[in-house]
């Protein structure tokens, strides 16, 4: 297959490609094509492990260019287009929703309107179980749950997710949408959770809890959710959806402080700031729908996957320190200042 990555050059859609050329049988990778935009998210160092693979190649553009979206889809004419591409960050959409509505639901319709055009055989959106705002204790939503977005962010992600359904419904078009939960692993920014805690813990900084810390996430580990995006286009069905969860919901309070306990820093260290306007209390997902279609189960136990990630940002100060430099402290500083408590 020749799959049309959008945002490959992100946390989740460049472990993506990682998987597809490093640990995929070549038979099923044909071609890969990274459409980025390069924002503060992208960077191309995440993919510095196959830059040299024949079958990558990389096209620098935004998804709300319709020209550049149609001529890449004209020439490279992809079996499958996997949507990555996003403003993803909660916080950021807070501070400045704009760019989160052009890229979230602008930039989807672009794709949808170029996959119509061409007739792609499989549009793979991925969104985020953040559509179906907080869920009461003790329900683990499942993809019929009603939409009750909080965030400008998870607004534009159930907007876009409806947007390409109806793809489904009107056109016909072989769409599938993914909505998983809170991701980890190497390589994510440091403006979310985990990395953030991290990358503070490490360099011996304050770590920011927002409000009383016992918001509760369902954590997954990036490589499993790769797995199930491909378990989705090889083996789900159109038009259907797919929730993808970690089966780990746990308080913010314990994950922060298993990572100080990690890195062996003091719970002192932890500071309560002003908590998130309109922040959803819990997240907790049913995938059983994926498990049951698509064989997929998560695998990699919390524990696990938290080491593996904290082995890999104290391996890898200087990516941390390139991507904090500039743009992020401008950010860092608007979305924690006078926030003390
Ligand atoms: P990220 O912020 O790390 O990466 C986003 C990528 O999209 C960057 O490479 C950026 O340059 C690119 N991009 C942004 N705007 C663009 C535009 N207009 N045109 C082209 N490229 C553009 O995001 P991520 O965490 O890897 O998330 C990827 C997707 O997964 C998003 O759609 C997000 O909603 C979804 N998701 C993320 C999580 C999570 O925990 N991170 C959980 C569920 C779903
Ligand atoms: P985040 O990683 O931004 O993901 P999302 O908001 O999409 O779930 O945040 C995860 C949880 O951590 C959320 O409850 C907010 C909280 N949080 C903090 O307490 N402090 C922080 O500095 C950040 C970035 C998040």
């Amino acid at each position: 297959m020749k799959f049309l990555v959008t945002g490959g050059a992100g946390f989740i859609g460049s472990a993506f490609i990682r998987r597809l050329l490093l640990e995929t049988p070549a038979e099923t990778v044909k071609a890969v094509v990274n459409f980025d935009k390069l924002t503060y998210a992208g960077n191309l160092e995440n993919l510095l492990p196959v830059r040299n693979d024949a079958r990558y190649r990389f096209v620098h553009g935004d998804i709300c260019d319709a020209a550049l979206v149609n001529q890449t889809v004209a020439d490279f004419r992809p079996d499958v287009m996997v949507h990555f591409a996003a403003e993803s960050h909660v916080d950021r959409s807070i501070l400045s929703p704009a760019p989160v509505f052009e890229t979230n639901l602008r930039g989807t319709f672009t794709l949808l309107e170029a996959a119509r055009m061409h007739k792609t055989p499989r549009f793979l959106h991925v969104s985020t179980d953040e559509v179906y705002g907080s869920i009461a204790e003790p329900h683990d939503a499942t993809e019929d749950y009603p939409l009750r977005a909080s965030s400008p962010y998870s607004a534009s992600k159930a907007g876009s997710d409806l947007l390409a359904l109806s793809y489904f419904v009107t056109y016909h078009m072989p769409v599938l949408v993914t909505r998983a939960s809170n991701n980890y692993g190497p390589y994510q920014f440091p403006e979310k959770l985990i990395p953030l805690m991290i990358s503070n813990a490490l360099e011996g900084k304050s770590l920011p809890i927002y409000g009383d810390g016992m918001q509760v996430r369902d954590w997954l580990y990036v490589d499993d959710h790769c797995r199930a995006i491909l378990a989705v286009i090889l083996r789900g069905r159109e038009g259907e959806i797919y929730n993808v969860g970690g089966s780990r919901a746990l308080p913010n309070i314990d994950v922060v402080k298993a990572i100080l306990n990690s890195v062996g820093q003091p719970h002192s260290l932890l500071q309560t700031v002003k908590d998130r306007p309109g922040h959803d209390r819990r997240y907790a997902l049913s995938s059983e729908k994926l498990m049951r279609e698509t064989n997929w189960t998560a695998t990699m136990p919390f524990a696990e996957g938290l080491k593996a990630t904290i082995d890999w940002y104290r391996a890898n100060p200087e990516w941390i320190a390139r991507v904090r430099s500039g743009e992020y402290q401008k950010f860092y500083d608007k979305n924690y200042a006078g926030r003390a408590v």
